[in-house]
Parts: structure tokens; sequence; C-alpha cells
């Protein structure tokens, strides 16, 4: 079995489902159900064995090692994190207390619990840890994508927590022989996001008929990716990638915000149309995040070559689920108390 923190998430949820029915195997899901923590995304696992939830912090020690103790994973993969960047510079402390404190201490007790296992039981047990491209800080137009040897040169403070989690879960390999293994991955989108992300965010605003916020002149560029995609890459890095080693995954498909937003409401004009215009007319400029990064890309050469991943999901096809879905779940999904 295996512990998954993080997994009433965006990115967690839609892993724990897909695993559950793909694979079979049982998990235990941590999660601590932050504002960005939603049980409901988990419906489907109501009442099924195999799904076990645990509300709890990933900085309770204890609680970690007793639930090492009790389940016995194969592996922990680490989702579980403060993850959005405007509230990052709003409060950083959770950030650091999440993603630092609470990596070391996920780390601290995988130690204590991988030292006790036995020698067949240790060949096995991996240490996953899921991180971001944003670690590597921004590009220029003209550079080249990120590598897994790109320096890092995070720029917000969440990207600079989850840097520092990076770097723990590194030494841990070096010093301790932990089995860990990194995957940056670039901007996700997909089902059950919570809508203070670009895309859910635009498609409940576009569906209330409010204002588009973009920041700046919208020409940030991102590279994405659909969840499903990589929840995909995650358990092929899980059980083929080498410990000690990082795989960048990402989607191959840089899109300027502005133009990301344009698809969304062509997407929207055709699927639910406004009694009056089009919803590319509610798009608005708004004054920039500071320290706004430009550019972000993936070069994903390491984890097609080495281990035969890319994505199934193009842009265009991803992009239409995607709203698809959201439209099937505004009032379960939109309606959620938090979603202020
Ligand atoms: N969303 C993206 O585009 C993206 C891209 C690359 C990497 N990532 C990384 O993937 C992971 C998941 O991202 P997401 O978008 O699903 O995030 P999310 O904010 O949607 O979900 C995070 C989950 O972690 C839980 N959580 C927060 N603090 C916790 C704690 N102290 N103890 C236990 N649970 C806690 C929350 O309740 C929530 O369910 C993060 O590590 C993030 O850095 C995300």
């Amino acid at each position: 079995m295996l512990l998954v923190t993080g997994g009433a998430g965006f990115i967690g949820s839609n892993f724990v489902l897909s695993s559950v029915a793909g694979t079979g195997e049982a998990l235990v899901n941590l999660d601590k159900l932050t504002y960005a923590g939603n049980l409901r995304s988990l419906d489907p696992l109501r009442g099924d064995a195999r799904h076990v939830f645990v509300r709890g912090d990933i900085c309770d020690r204890a609680l970690v090692a007793d639930l090492l103790k009790r389940h016995r994973p194969r592996a922990i993969v680490h989702f579980a994190a403060e993850s959005h960047v405007d509230r990052s510079i709003a409060g950083p402390a959770e950030f650091v207390q999440t993603n630092v404190t609470g990596t070391f201490c996920l780390l601290e007790e995988a130690r204590s619990y991988f030292e006790k296992l036995s020698p067949p039981e240790r060949e096995r047990f991996r240490f996953l840890h899921i991180s971001t491209d944003e670690v590597y800080g921004s590009l220029g137009p003209q550079d080249p994508a990120f590598t897994e040897t790109t320096p890092f040169a995070p720029n917000s403070p969440y990207a600079a927590s989850k840097a520092a989690a990076d770097h723990l879960v590194r030494a841990y390999h070096h010093t301790y022989g932990l089995p860990t293994l990194t995957t940056n991955c670039s901007n996700n989108y997909g089902p059950h996001q919570f809508p203070e992300k670009l895309i859910p965010l635009m498609i409940r605003q576009a569906l209330a008929g409010e204002p588009l916020p973009v920041y700046g002149d919208g020409q940030n560029v991102r590279d994405w990716l659909y969840v499903g995609d990589h929840c995909d890459a995650v358990r092929l890095v899980l059980e083929k990638g080498k410990p000690g080693e990082t795989y960048n995954i990402g989607g191959e498909s840089e899109r300027a915000n502005i133009d990301l937003v344009r698809t969304l409401c062509e997407l929207l004009d055709r699927a639910r149309p406004r009694s009056r215009g089009r919803y590319a007319e509610l798009v608005t400029f708004v004054k920039d995040r500071p320290g706004h990064d430009r550019r972000y890309a993936m070069n994903i050469g390491k984890i097609r070559r080495s281990l035969g991943w890319a994505p199934r999901e193009s842009f265009e096809s991803g992009l239409e689920k995607t709203v698809r879905w959201y439209l099937d779940n505004i009032a379960t999904h939109f309606a959620r108390p938090e979603a202020a």
C-alpha cells in the first residue's frame, strides 16, 4: 500500500482516484483539509476499503510515525503543500511550515521507518516528492527549457519553500541512503482544481458574467500539462525511477496567459453561449503580481528517454475535457463554501 499526502487537493485527488481505479492498490491518504482540500473530490471512493482517509498534518510526527507503523506502506507519495503563489506573497509563514518543515518531518519519519524495514522491503521502499518547475526561476523568451541540471533560482516564497524541500529530499538520499525520487512538474490543469487558480477561476468568473482578471500584459508563459498525464508520470517514476534522481515533467505546451484565457472563452462560447456578446469581452487586465515570473518551460527529454513517458493529452483536447468537467460540476465544485 501507499501513503499519499495531500490526496484531497487538486493533483492528489486525481492521483488517488486514478490509482485506485487503475492499479487497485490500497492507500492511506493523509490530508489536513486546508481550504484547498476537498473530500467531495473523493466521493467515488466512499465506503471503498482500499482508501483510508486520515485528516491530519504532515508536521504531526507522532501521527506520521503511527501511520507508517500501522499500514507499512511500500512508498510515500508526497503531494501535500501550500501551493498558491499569491497566498505565499500575502503570508509566507504557512508555506515554510508545511512545505519545508512538513517535508522535513515526513523525511525524518520515513528515515526511521526505512531503517527498521527488512532488506527486501528496503529494496522496494520509495519516498516520492512532488515538486514544481518554479524552483528553477524564470526564463527569457529565447532561453532553452529547464532541465534537471538547471540551477535553482526560486523567485516567490512558494517556489523558495518548494526548492528548500527539494534540497532536503536530495540530502536525505545522499546522507542517509533514503531511496528518494523527486518530480518537478509544470502547471497542471484538469478536474477538481480549487477556483483560485487560473483556469477554474476564469471559468467561474465567466459563467457568473464577472470580469476575467489577467495579470499585467497577459504575456506570462506557462507550460501546461493535463493532470491525468502528470499522475501517470508520477506512477511511472514510482515504479521505474532511479532512487536519488529527479525528473522534469511537462506538457510541451507553452501558452501565454492571455492566449489561454481567450481559448477558454472560445470553448465556453461554444459550450455555453452567453445571451449577449462573447466571454472574451469580460477580459480585464489587472495590476501584475509582484515578482511575477515571465516564462516557464520544461525539457522532458530525461523522463521520455529513460522511462518512456510523454503526455498523452494535447492542450486542446485536455482543455476541452476540463471545460466540460467544470460545466458538469458547477453546482458542487464552485459552490464550496471556502471558494471565496
Ligand atoms: N497545481 C500545479 O499546477 C502544480 C504544478 C507542479 C507541482 N505542484 C505540486 O503538486 C503538489 C500538489 O499541488 P496541488 O495543486 O494539488 O495543491 P492543492 O493546494 O490543490 O492541494 C494541497 C493539499 O495538501 C493539503 N495540505 C496542505 N497542508 C497540509 C499539511 N500541513 N498536512 C497535510 N495536508 C496538507 C491540503 O489540504 C490540500 O488537500 C504540491 O506539492 C505542489 O507544489 C503543483
